[in-house]
């Protein structure tokens, strides 16, 4: 399966494993009706309660319930309290119980907490702790479960932790800790269970571990752990879940790995392990039930011995680059395997689906993706396979068929062939495969959709389907309006076919309630764009650029309160500028291009909220007219504001589906920008009929990297002011009517003049650096 997609889902996985922590940990303690909770005690949860603010739930909760802390006041015993539990003969607190309680504030080193010695178990995991964890809670040296994952901790884990002698939890996952993990809790020897995964730790395992001889759970997945694999690990005879995924640990496994007598689950994908892979000497008595080597650099031939792991139930080879032929009759004795990712083996074996599933017969998620697949449509319908499958994975495996096989596997809900040769029309049964959730058709021939499945869909009380990408087929022909039944869709991408007519006013019915991203993009779609997204507040991306449609913008996009790119570049847009669109809070991107826009930018913006977030701004090549206002770029917050590098991002970037592309002229070349870098800033306003002097405003969006006011009418002088964009990399002020100098700073030396490009269009091929010395491009 694909990187992005088990990310989500081992987050998921995670989050489920804090639960079954907390169901296991529930038993504990009980509250005492008897004993009176100590004064001090009470006083001293009471400040505790006030140290923290009550915010929103965490978005790791399931439920929203009171927050426990509002049932503490002061005149009762505080052993009744939600989330507190006192020992039944002393009466001291020993638990405490605050995990989506809502906390929101900081965990200071002198938090009235640490009075509290008596605490055996403390949880504030998921709520919104924010600073570092204190080195003071080293003290509470009675404490076996410390759970804390799950808020915005940064920092280091504090080496004092390892004074916690007793500690059997310690759960300090997802947040935003830094640094090596101490060596001091190789100290813990009564721990079972580590997470740490979900942070951002760094260094290698530290040797210490070797120690930590009762661990049966380990987890360092998520973070930017290096080095070889940490033979210290070998030690823990208890060990039965380790994983190491998705970190950058290097070189050979050691085959004794395998023969970890406890081992039940091995996750090391995501790293660099490189060399052959070597099991070893690894019994068929062997417990390992879960085995997940893909995306490392190993290479050479699957492990004959693998056939010995018959306790098999997930296994993921994927990319181990096997350079020759592949025996898939290892697998068949695999009998409990019910997920498999042999994607992208570069092998030269055509894998046989019909063999693969009728000797597996409890595959239930498979992924063949990037192999070559045959026998796609030589599956029997009623099959010897046994068990219904939920995941198929065959994108880019050359196949020229739609698995029709696929009509009865009532149960699948991730579909993905995309990047084969597919040709005709997506069958019509297609949509009535009740869990359908997630379908990627996107990089084939299809050129249609079979009609007849309308009348079924509509009987569906509420569609599962939210994920639909059909980009860069051949359909043609309207949209198919029965694609509006699906009511809970997130993602529609219908762009690169040949779409026409217009755009369903139906698609209001998902707009209004999920809708993520529409792309439409590169199509013949004709008419007006329909009015269609009044409360379309889910709405973060909107593209129908490179279509034919006229008339004005949608005035309903002004409730689009989620809005962060829109792109209607390339068409007959025939409208004035949409300074209406100016409160949209989180809009960074706003591409007009090429469209007949016209009138003026004259406007005078409700200072408050003009545009706060936008970044990139192209509306080239349209009509705009008159003069720019003399503060016009004063209010570009974004772009002025200096950026914090630490928050570099790409937009859209948490999102698998939402990669947004954007293509805009950089050193007079169109480059198009894969994903949008949110440090990007641009203002394309070339090609219009704006005239009058360029505005010494200029000078204060201090982060432009591409400004580009080329083939207008400007007059007058540079301003000076221009010196003060001191990080722009693509300068273009040609074919305007402007005297006067490039303002020194922009040419000094410290900067690569290459970058800029002050050329008239006829000589865009000079190097700038001649340009710049040859007087007919002083006057632009
Ligand atoms: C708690 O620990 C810190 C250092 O970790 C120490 O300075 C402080 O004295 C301790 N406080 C108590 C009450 O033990
Ligand atoms: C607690 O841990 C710190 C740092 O590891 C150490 O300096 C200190 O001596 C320890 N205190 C106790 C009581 O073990
Ligand atoms: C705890 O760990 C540290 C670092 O690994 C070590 O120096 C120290 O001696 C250990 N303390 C105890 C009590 O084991
Ligand atoms: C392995 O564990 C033993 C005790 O079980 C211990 O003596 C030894 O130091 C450990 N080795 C490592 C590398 O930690
Ligand atoms: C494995 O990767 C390391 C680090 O990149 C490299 O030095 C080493 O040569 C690689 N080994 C093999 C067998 O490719
Ligand atoms: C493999 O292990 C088995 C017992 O588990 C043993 O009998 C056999 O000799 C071992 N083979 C090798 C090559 O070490
Ligand atoms: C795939 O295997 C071939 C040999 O069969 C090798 O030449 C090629 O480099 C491999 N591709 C990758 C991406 O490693
Ligand atoms: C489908 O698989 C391809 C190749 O692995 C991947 O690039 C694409 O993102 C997948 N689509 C979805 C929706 O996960
Ligand atoms: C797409 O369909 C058109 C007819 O609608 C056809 O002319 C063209 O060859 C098709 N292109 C591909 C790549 O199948
Ligand atoms: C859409 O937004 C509403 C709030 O406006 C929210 O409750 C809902 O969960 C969102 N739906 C999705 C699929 O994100
Ligand atoms: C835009 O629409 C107006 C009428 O609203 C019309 O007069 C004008 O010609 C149109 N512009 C273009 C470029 O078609
Ligand atoms: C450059 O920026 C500074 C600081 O914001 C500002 O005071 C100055 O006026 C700007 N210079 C020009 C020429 O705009």
């Amino acid at each position: 399966m694909q990187k992005e997609s088990w990310n989500s889902m081992s987050i998921i996985l995670v989050t489920l494993s804090f639960l079954f922590v907390f169901i296991s940990q529930n038993v504990f303690s009980a509250p005492s009706s008897r004993h009176l909770c100590l004064p001090e005690q009470r006083d001293a949860l009471l400040e505790f309660k006030n140290e923290f603010e009550i915010g929103e739930l965490s978005r790791y909760c399931y439920s929203v319930g009171q927050p426990k802390t509002e049932s503490w006041v002061n005149n009762n015993d505080c052993c009744s309290w939600d989330g507190v539990a006192c020992d039944t003969k002393s009466g001291e607190v020993v638990e405490l119980d605050l995990h989506c309680s809502r906390l929101h504030g900081m965990l200071h080193s002198n938090s009235k907490l640490f009075r509290i010695q008596s605490l055996r178990s403390l949880d504030i995991s998921r709520n919104d702790l924010s600073g570092q964890i204190p080195s003071s809670l080293g003290n509470l040296s009675h404490l076996t479960f410390l759970h804390l994952d799950g808020n915005n901790l940064v920092g280091e884990i504090p080496s004092s932790l390892g004074n916690l002698s007793h500690l059997t939890h310690l759960i300090l996952g997802v947040n935003r800790l830094v640094g090596e993990i101490p060596s001091s809790l190789g100290n813990l020897s009564h721990l079972t269970y580590l997470y740490l995964g979900i942070n951002r730790l760094v260094g290698e395992i530290p040797s210490s571990f070797g120690s930590l001889n009762n661990l049966y759970y380990l987890d360092v997945g998520y973070n930017k752990l290096s080095g070889s694999f940490p033979r210290t690990l070998l030690n823990l005879t208890k060990l039965s879940v380790l994983s190491l995924s998705d970190n950058q640990f290097t070189g050979t496994l050691p085959s004794s790995l395998f023969t970890l007598p406890s081992l039940e689950s091995l996750d090391l994908g995501n790293n660099q392990f490189n060399a052959t892979l070597e099991l070893g000497n690894i019994s068929s008595s062997s417990k390992l039930k879960q085995l997940r080597l893909g995306n490392n650099n190993f290479i050479g031939s699957i492990p004959i011995s693998i056939s010995k792991l018959a306790n098999l139930e997930g296994l993921d080879l994927s990319y181990l680059n096997t350079q020759g032929p592949v025996d898939l009759n290892i697998f068949s004795h695999l009998k409990s395997l019910e997920d498999l990712d042999i994607s992208h083996l570069n092998t030269t074996t055509t894998i046989d689906l019909n063999a693969i599933l009728s000797v597996l017969k409890r595959l239930v998620v498979l992924d063949l993706s990037g192999n070559h697949v045959s026998a796609i449509n030589k599956i029997s319908v009623s099959g010897p396979h046994s068990q219904s499958i939920t995941g198929l994975l065959l994108s880019g495996c050359g196949i020229t068929e739609f698995p029709e096989f696929l009509r009865t596997e009532h149960e699948i809900f991730y579909l993905n062939i995309s990047n084969n040769r597919i040709k005709g029309q997506v069958p019509g049964w297609l949509w009535t495969l009740p869990e359908l959730y997630d379908v990627d058709l996107s990089r084939n021939s299809l050129t249609g959709f079979e009609r007849s499945t309308k009348h079924r869909l509509s009987n569906v009380p509420k569609p599962s389907m939210e994920f639909l990408l059909g980009s860069n087929n051949n359909f043609s022909g309207n949209i198919p309006s029965f694609l509006c039944m699906f009511k809970s869709l997130r993602v529609l991408d219908l762009s690169n076919n040949n779409f026409n007519g217009s755009i369903p006013r139906c698609m209001g019915n998902f707009i209004k309630r999920s809708l993520l991203v529409l792309k439409l993009g590169d199509n013949q779609l004709s008419g007006k764009m329909p009015d269609i997204f009044l409360s379309g507040r889910n709405l973060t991306s909107l593209n129908v650029a490179h279509n034919q449609l006229v008339g004005k913008l949608p005035r309903s996009l002004s409730s689009c309160s989620s809005l962060e790119v829109l792109n209607v570049e390339h068409n007959r847009i025939n409208d004035t500028f949409p300074f209406w669109l100016e409160s949209l809070q989180k809009l960074q991107v706003l591409a007009l291009h090429s469209n007949e826009f016209h009138g003026s930018l004259q406007y005078h913006p409700k200072v408050a909220s003009w545009f706060p977030q936008l970044r990139i701004i192209d509306i080239s090549n349209n009509s705009f007219t008159g003069t720019l206002p003399s503060d016009f770029f004063m209010y570009w917050s974004a772009m002025s504001l200096e950026g914090n590098s630490s928050e570099l991002k790409y937009i859209g970037g948490d999102y698998r589906f939402y990669q947004e592309s954007l293509v805009l002229m950089n050193k007079g070349v169109e480059l198009t920008y894969p994903m949008i870098l949110t440090l990007l800033n641009a203002i394309d306003i070339s090609g219009n009929k704006l005239q009058g002097e360029i505005p010494k405003s200029i000078g204060l969006v201090k982060n432009l990297i591409v400004l580009n006011l080329s083939s207008n009418s400007f007059s007058g002088n540079i301003p000076s002011s221009l010196a003060n964009l001191t990080k722009l990399e693509s300068l273009d002020l040609s074919d305007n009517k402007l005297s006067g100098q490039i303002p020194p700073a922009l040419g000094s030396p410290h900067k690569s003049i290459q970058d800029y490009s002050f050329s008239q269009p006829a000589h865009r091929s000079d190097t700038a650096r001649d340009t710049v010395s040859d007087p007919r491009f002083l006057v632009f």
